[in-house]
């Protein structure tokens, strides 16, 4: 299984992304080997490709390590500590992560989202891994009272088993570290990940029909779906449309980099942190289709339809804590990151046919 051997000098630091073949960890490995460190993925496969590595070497010009098994398999999890003896970091992004989904079948959830962090966690203590970021998610403010939203707001009641384990796995984590003072980590809290790599070479690969917007937007424009549904025109915003922060993947790949630097680095105020990453900006979702059909030249067909079960009206980050903390900005723009959606749409398109 383990394709790692004694004469793979290590001399830069080396990096655990668990699903690192997904979206968002995919940008993150080609973010982190850019920087010059060595990274190894865990993956299942079970919502992403094999040939993700190819893009990724494409851009970086080596392939990461990578080892495909379940991380809720813990015995198998143990081995892998053993043979990749000296972990510098973990990034851990591997999860489900489909709200609708999760409603139905809460326990998969749970079960899958819990289980894999605190192997992980175990992992740390027993094998001496100091440096965790987790990957969360601004579903855990809820509508929040006060926008722009703060770290300092507080968690609202989950609206399903997905944010729920979001919710959990903060406290999971806070508790280990802890009575762990050896462990660091850090909980990054993403608004609307969008876009792709700008060399069109990765991207988002939803399975079937997607369920965030930008996706849905894309297939659309591609002849794929025949019409993108716009989820409620009768909220309190300024054009009726449900409002959001849509922050470029890349930009959020980096504040990955950033967060390990900081932890290898001991410059952490204490064990565990937390950072919103957003623009700060929100927009809405007839903003979006404007902004899409601007910068690709394509005339979306759209309807408004009813409010989707679930969602809240509008949610956007105050971005100062980490501006100034982390020392991160968000800095490419909504058109330039739309457009890094089409091109990536149409690449993959192209390879499908
Ligand atoms: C959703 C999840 C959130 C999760 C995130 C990442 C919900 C309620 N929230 O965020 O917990 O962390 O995905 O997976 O599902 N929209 C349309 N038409 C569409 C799709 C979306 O109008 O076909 C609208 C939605 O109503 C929403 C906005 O676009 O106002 C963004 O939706 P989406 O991309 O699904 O993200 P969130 O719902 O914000």
């Amino acid at each position: 299984m383990l394709n790692f051997t004694k004469k793979d000098v290590l001399k830069n630091k080396l990096v655990l992304v668990t699903g690192g073949t997904g979206y968002i960890g995919s940008h993150t490995t080609v973010e982190l080997m850019n920087e010059g460190y060595d990274v190894v993925i865990i993956d299942n496969l079970s919502n992403s490709e094999k040939s993700v590595l190819d893009g990724i070497a494409g851009i970086t010009g080596r392939k990461p390590y990578f080892e495909q098994f379940d991380i809720c398999d813990r015995e198998k999890l143990e081995n892998f500590f053993k043979i990749y003896k000296r972990l510098d970091a973990i990034i851990h992004f591997a999860a489900y992560k489909a709200v609708g989904e999760s409603v139905e079948k809460p326990l998969m959830y749970y079960q899958n989202n819990l289980t894999t962090l605190m192997n992980l966690l175990h992992g740390m203590v027993h094998f001496n891994i100091p440096n965790f970021v987790f990957s969360s998610s601004a579903t855990v403010y809820g509508q929040p009272d006060k926008l722009p939203v703060t770290e300092e707001a507080p968690f609202k009641p989950a609206d399903s088993p997905y944010g729920n384990t979001k919710q959990i796995a903060e406290e999971i984590i806070r508790d280990t570290v802890k009575v762990n003072p050896q462990i660091k980590a850090i909980s990054l809290r993403y608004f609307n990940p969008i876009g792709a790599h700008p060399s069109a070479l990765i991207g988002e690969l939803p399975r079937g029909v997607p369920n965030n917007l930008v996706p849905f937007i894309t297939q659309t424009a591609i002849g794929i779906r025949d019409e993108l549904k716009v989820f409620g025109d009768d909220y309190d915003t300024p054009d009726g449309t449900a409002v959001r922060d849509y922050i470029n993947v890349v930009d959020l790949a980096k504040a990955h980099v950033v967060s390990i630097k900081r932890m290898i680095e001991k410059r952490g105020k204490s064990n565990l942190e937390v950072f919103n990453l957003g623009t700060g900006k929100g927009s809405s979702v007839m903003e979006i289709v404007k902004a899409f059909e601007k910068a690709s030249g394509v005339k979306l067909n759209y309807k408004i339809v009813g409010r989707r079960i679930g969602d809240v009206e509008s949610v956007y980050s105050d971005t100062k804590y980490a501006n100034d903390e982390l020392g991160w900005k968000a800095e490419i723009g909504l058109e330039e990151t739309l457009l890094s959606a089409w091109n990536w749409e149409k690449n993959v398109r192209a390879k499908k046919k």
